[in-house]
């Protein structure tokens, strides 16, 4: 898919190609433009699908690897929670610096629901001469629908303060709907600031691109044969002549932009509602959002450097080089897979089970993802909540356990009205009770659980698991608290008896009595497994205390003899792994192991072939996907550490 092509025009220099440096490491696909699950534009990576890490060369893709190419030689490449920055050197003579940066505003929610991106080019002279500079960008109209032989249409014009923009949609407006998991309606807007040497035009691609290499410029024209996207491929191109530069940067801003009005439709109990997208709270038009984001960027780049420094910091402070690797990546896709609506008293967001099945808010997304938001803002994590208590507490779902999500399809939140959705009792129950502390018991349901699934359902369906159980226990003990919290003092104890008494059973079931190094086993009684005991993270974190010290003392003394090249399995059952339940199991264990830990799935990242975005499940010896879970929001549990690190107590 050809999304973006990046050039800098220089008049008689020959690019040369140098060795490039990538900081802090070369992740599987590299961020370009990634704010939500429509909005999410990489560059591949890994070498079984992308080249290596270069701007050069290959087109950026949609997350799920459509791609097309890009052309320019490329020195080093970094990243940051919120942004790709790209430099590369033309003939030793000029320095090319590419940042992509995506903004994430976790206490700021009118920036954070605008789907926009930028895309600053800044030249510098190296030689101490000076060179003239034209810098030329594009998109094509494959942004616009996951089907190329869709009709698209395109708009150009510019507003009252010098922000010029070209319009890209699809002709057929296909209301909440997806193909190849693109939206198939809203508006794109691809903009830039309208400075002195500016030039645009739309059109084939071949012709557009051979006027700006010809002569440098475009002629300002518009191309109004709408047509298929596929069909003498129409181009969107910006041009600036930024004159001759010298060793003082000159730089171009563009910004791209999608804008849906109604986004979500939502069953509520009066029916299925339109639900408006919380940036339309503060503008009144798209193109006002558009002209307010192209404009802010001072202030959204302050905003998004400022927490950059801080994951950082507090990641190398708690683990080194290799946990800012993992929390970098992990915060970006935690955000990028968010939704915002509802008025500004009202907000509510949306989550997007992407790579999987697409399904709505599901809650054991949210769950592995928590970290992210409870280190960021808490409250975010309640929005996403919200939707789920809101359809269960109106009746619309009349299962006796939570609900695994709130439609089978984002961005359709429509519910399951007769309660036939994927059934994860315990595991989904345990989640929301301990993401809200607030919900309903499970008791009945706990210590022997049936046959079901747990949230790993790739590993299919195991009854008597040893680490679903924790999630039964933990969710109790917490129960025991909210009806402290909540008054309900006759069931403070109660709850709390439960879990001890589960507890000291527990930990004979699940005891491997056998073992050199003895631990917790997969299911119950059976000495031979062991699985990474990953749900007691909540306990830990919370320091509720209902697991007893010996077992995390037992389970950090275990993991690393049970550690392969990229990381510890899940359970004896494959050798596949998460890296959010590693991260989370690590966070539950004693330092050094904590440490091999991380390093294990850090050096992961930076050695897979794989070229997708950053995915979650993965063959821990040869590094490879397993079902290409990839960009997944669940990746905020690399956050996971930090959030151990704050000291949160009940
Ligand atoms: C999160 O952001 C909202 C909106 O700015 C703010 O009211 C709230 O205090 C922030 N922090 C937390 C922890 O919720
Ligand atoms: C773009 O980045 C350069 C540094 O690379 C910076 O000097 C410039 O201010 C940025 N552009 C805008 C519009 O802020
Ligand atoms: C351009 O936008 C202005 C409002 O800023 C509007 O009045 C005008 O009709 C638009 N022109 C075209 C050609 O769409
Ligand atoms: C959402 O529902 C609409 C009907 O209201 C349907 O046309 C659309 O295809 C659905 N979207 C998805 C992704 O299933
Ligand atoms: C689950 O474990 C209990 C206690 O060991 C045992 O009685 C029961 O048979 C087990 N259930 C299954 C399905 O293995
Ligand atoms: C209940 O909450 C109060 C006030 O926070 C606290 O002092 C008390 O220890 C709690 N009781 C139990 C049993 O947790
Ligand atoms: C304790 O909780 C269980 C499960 O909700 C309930 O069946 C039982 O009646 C409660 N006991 C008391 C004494 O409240
Ligand atoms: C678990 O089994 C080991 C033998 O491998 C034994 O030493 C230990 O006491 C047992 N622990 C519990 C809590 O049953
Ligand atoms: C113990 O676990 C292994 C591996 O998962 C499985 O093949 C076996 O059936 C289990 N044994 C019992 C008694 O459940
Ligand atoms: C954990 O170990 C790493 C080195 O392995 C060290 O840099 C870090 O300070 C340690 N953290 C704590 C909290 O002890």
């Amino acid at each position: 898919m050809k999304i973006i092509s990046v050039l800098a025009m220089l008049a008689s220099l020959t690019f040369v190609t140098a060795k490039s440096t990538f900081t802090p490491v070369k992740p599987p696909s590299q961020p370009l433009a990634v704010r939500s699950p429509y909005l999410s534009t990489w560059q591949s990576v890994g070498s079984s699908g992308g080249n290596g890490g270069y701007l050069a060369g290959q087109w950026p893709s949609f997350w799920n690897g459509r791609t097309l190419g890009w052309q320019v030689i490329q020195t080093s490449y970094e990243y940051t929670a919120t942004q790709s920055i790209y430099t590369q050197t033309v003939g030793d003579k000029v320095k090319l610096t590419i940042t992509f940066l995506s903004p994430i505003t976790p206490d700021d929610w009118k920036r954070q629901s605008l789907v926009f991106s930028y895309l600053n080019v800044s030249v510098e002279s190296i030689d101490g001469k000076l060179h003239d500079v034209q810098i030329y960008v594009d998109i094509s109209a494959e942004w616009v629908s996951g089907d190329s032989s869709q009709y698209a249409q395109w708009d150009y014009n510019t507003t009252d303060n010098n922000v010029a923009y070209h319009q890209i949609f699809r002709q057929n407006q296909e209301a909440w709907s997806e193909i190849s998991d693109q939206t198939e309606f809203g508006n794109w807007h691809w903009a830039t600031s309208t400075t002195n040497g500016y030039t645009y035009r739309s059109g084939e691609d071949t012709p557009v691109w051979g006027q700006f290499v010809n002569h440098g410029a475009l002629v300002n024209t518009k191309d109004a044969n709408y047509r298929p996207i596929n069909s003498q491929w129409p181009v969107f191109a910006h041009s600036h002549d930024v004159g001759s530069v010298g060793t003082t940067p000159v730089s171009r801003l563009f910004s791209i932009s999608l804008c849906h009005d109604n986004p979500i439709q939502y069953t509520t109990s009066s029916g299925v509602v339109e639900q408006t997208a919380y940036y339309r709270n503060f503008f009144d038009s798209q193109i006002d959002a558009v002209s307010f984001f192209h404009n802010d960027f001072p202030t959204a780049y302050e905003m998004s450097t400022t927490l950059d420094a801080k994951l950082q910091d507090d990641s190398v402070n708690a683990n080194g080089e290799n946990y800012a690797v993992l929390t970098t990546l992990g915060l970006r896709q935690a955000f990028g897979g968010l939704q915002w609506t509802g008025t500004e008293d009202e907000p509510l967001v949306w989550i997007k089970e992407i790579s999987s099945d697409g399904n709505m808010n599901t809650v054991d997304i949210p769950y592995p993802a928590h970290p992210a938001f409870i280190y960021t803002n808490a409250t975010i994590l309640k929005l996403l909540m919200e939707p789920l208590f809101q359809n269960q507490e109106a009746g619309l779902y009349p299962n006796t356990y939570a609900m695994h999500d709130i439609g089978s399809h984002y961005p359709n939140a429509t519910g399951y009205r007769k309660g036939n959705n994927e059934a994860m009792p315990v595991e989904e129950s345990g989640n929301m009770i301990i993401m809200a502390l607030m919900y309903y018991a499970l008791v009945s349901d706990s210590l022997i659980p049936a046959n079901q699934a747990s949230t790993d359902d790739f590993e299919g369906p195991l009854a008597n698991q040893t680490n679903l159980e924790v999630q039964g226990i933990v969710g109790i003990q917490a129960m025991s608290i909210i009806a402290n919290v909540t008054g309900n003092t006759a069931d403070v104890s109660n709850y709390s008896d439960i879990a001890s008494g589960y507890v000291t059973q527990w930990v004979e079931l699940a005891n491997d009595t056998t073992a050199e190094l003895p631990h917790t086993t997969l299911d119950y009684e059976n000495s031979s497994t062991w699985s990474l005991l990953y749900n007691a993270y909540a306990d830990k974190t919370l320091n509720l205390g209902i697991i007893p010290q010996s077992i995390y003392d037992r389970q950090s003394e275990f993991y690393p003899s049970v550690l392969e090249t990229f990381g510890i399995p899940v359970d004896t059952r494959h050798k596949w792994s998460k890296t959010d339940w590693q991260i989370w199991a690590a966070a539950t264990a004693g330092n050094s192991t904590r440490q091999d830990m991380i390093d294990a799935v850090a050096t992961w990242v930076a050695a897979t072939s794989e070229w997708l975005p950053f995915g979650d499940l993965y063959e821990t010896q040869s590094g490879e996907y397993v079902y290409q879970f990839a960009n997944r929001p669940v990746q905020g549990g690399m956050l996971a550490v930090l959030v151990a690190n704050m000291g949160l107590t009940m």
